[in-house]
């Protein structure tokens, strides 16, 4: 039996490492435990129902305005205490947050293996984003089983001096969430949203939230969104608004009151599936919604000045923009001519993931225990 504890803090740790907690209660070979810094509260509450997980410790870390100090700080010192108390034989965590990094850290403190999932994703700039390339490679350095989502996250890994029997192809689990998702009845639409929108409009589905795209370049980019909704009246913002009070200060200044932008509260995952589809195109810096997009055969315009999740845009699902007001406004004019361009990015196929990768990763950690005789099957995309 291997006591395998999953820890997480955000909304996007949580979509992402709900298929893996579901895998681990579904087999009797692991005794699965959960451990939430809540770096995020609400957002990652939502997510917590919409899959039924329940925590076993919950660290409720978040302040309001808090710094990259207080979510390091508080997390390691809790965690330092949970894994005393638990024990746990590997310790899971998943991407680039600070939770991420601090569960690592904790870990390794503990001398407990650290399983990497969505491991090996790079920029190669470490301040961009930040501190999110950062948390990667430290994660990297900490950790003892690295789940890479893509070939190219494990040549990244390779590059970085990983041995390769650490290293386990299996796709990313925000596949396995999507899927998991479909299987679900609809969810209502917010009553904003059924409010303002209008069938005969294109909506362009809008979510920014990084760190270094706080401030100017943010203001930047509402500005080329109040353009965009000026240029063509037959098509309208539908912008889901962080929490993050620096987020919602620039975006509800910029943007509150216009006509055919309609800015929403976080909704719920379903929800969010369900105006993606509803939506003819997708800006955002997310890299969620980066992954989640092409399975909907939606075209992204990211809001970045770099990826490192190159994937999509060489399958040309996605085109990378950065935060020019000019160069926001131009491609997203493009797409909405429809036309050549507009198509060929709406290609529904995905690059991240086909769904098992959470079977991968709990057959990966029976295989680096010594509990199974070989490793899973690669993921090939
Ligand atoms: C964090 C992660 C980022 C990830 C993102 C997904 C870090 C440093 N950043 O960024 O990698 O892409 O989550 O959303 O780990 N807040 C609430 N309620 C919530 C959530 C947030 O009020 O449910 C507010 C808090 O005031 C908090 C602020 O949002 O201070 C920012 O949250 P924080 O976790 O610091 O950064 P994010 O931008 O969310």
């Amino acid at each position: 039996m291997v006591k395998a504890m999953t820890v997480f803090g955000t909304r996007p740790e949580g979509i992402k490492m709900a298929p893996v907690v579901m895998e681990l209660e579904s087999r009797g070979e692991f005794e699965p435990v959960v451990a939430l810094t809540a770096q995020h509260r609400q957002m990652l509450d939502q997510v917590m129902s919409l899959f039924s997980m329940r925590a076993d410790y919950d660290l409720n870390i978040m302040k309001d305005r808090q710094t990259l100090h207080d979510i390091t700080v508080r997390a390691l010192e809790g965690l330092g205490r949970v894994l005393a108390d638990s024990s746990p034989d590997v310790v899971l965590v998943q991407g680039d947050t600070t939770t991420a990094f601090a569960a690592a850290l904790a870990a390794f403190y503990a001398r407990i293996p650290v399983g990497h999932i969505e491991a090996g994703l790079r920029t190669d700039d470490m301040y961009n984003p930040f501190p999110e390339e950062m948390n990667r490679r430290l994660i990297s350095s900490l950790a003892s089983m690295h789940f890479a989502p893509t070939a190219e996250a494990r040549r990244n890994l390779l590059a970085c001096g990983v041995p390769a029997d650490r290293i386990f192809l299996t796709g990313n689990t925000v596949v396995d969430a999507l899927k998991f998702m479909a299987s679900k009845s609809d969810a209502p639409l917010p009553e904003k949203f059924v409010a303002m929108h209008s069938p005969d409009r294109r909506a362009l589905f809008v979510e920014t939230h990084r760190r270094e795209n706080l401030g100017e370049p943010m203001h930047r980019v509402c500005r080329a969104l109040r353009r965009i909704v000026e240029a063509d009246e037959g098509c309208e913002i539908v912008f889901s608004v962080h929490r993050n009070p620096l987020v919602r200060e620039v975006v509800f200044g910029e943007l509150e009151g216009l006509d055919r932008v309609i800015l929403l509260d976080p909704v719920d995952y379903l929800v969010m599936i369900r105006l993606l589809r509803e939506s003819f195109f997708v800006l955002t810096d997310s890299g969620g919604l980066q992954e989640e997009a092409p399975s909907l055969g939606k075209p992204v315009i990211v809001l970045r000045e770099n990826t490192e999740r190159p994937e999509g845009v060489r399958a040309g699902n996605a085109v990378l923009a950065g935060t020019d007001e000019d160069r926001v406004f131009g491609e997203a004019m493009e797409l909405l001519k429809g036309g050549a361009r507009y198509a060929a990015m709406s290609q529904a196929s995905n690059p991240y993931g086909d769904g098992r990768a959470a079977s991968r990763i709990a057959d990966a950690i029976l295989f680096f225990k010594g509990l199974s005789a070989a490793p899973p099957d690669e993921f090939r995309g």
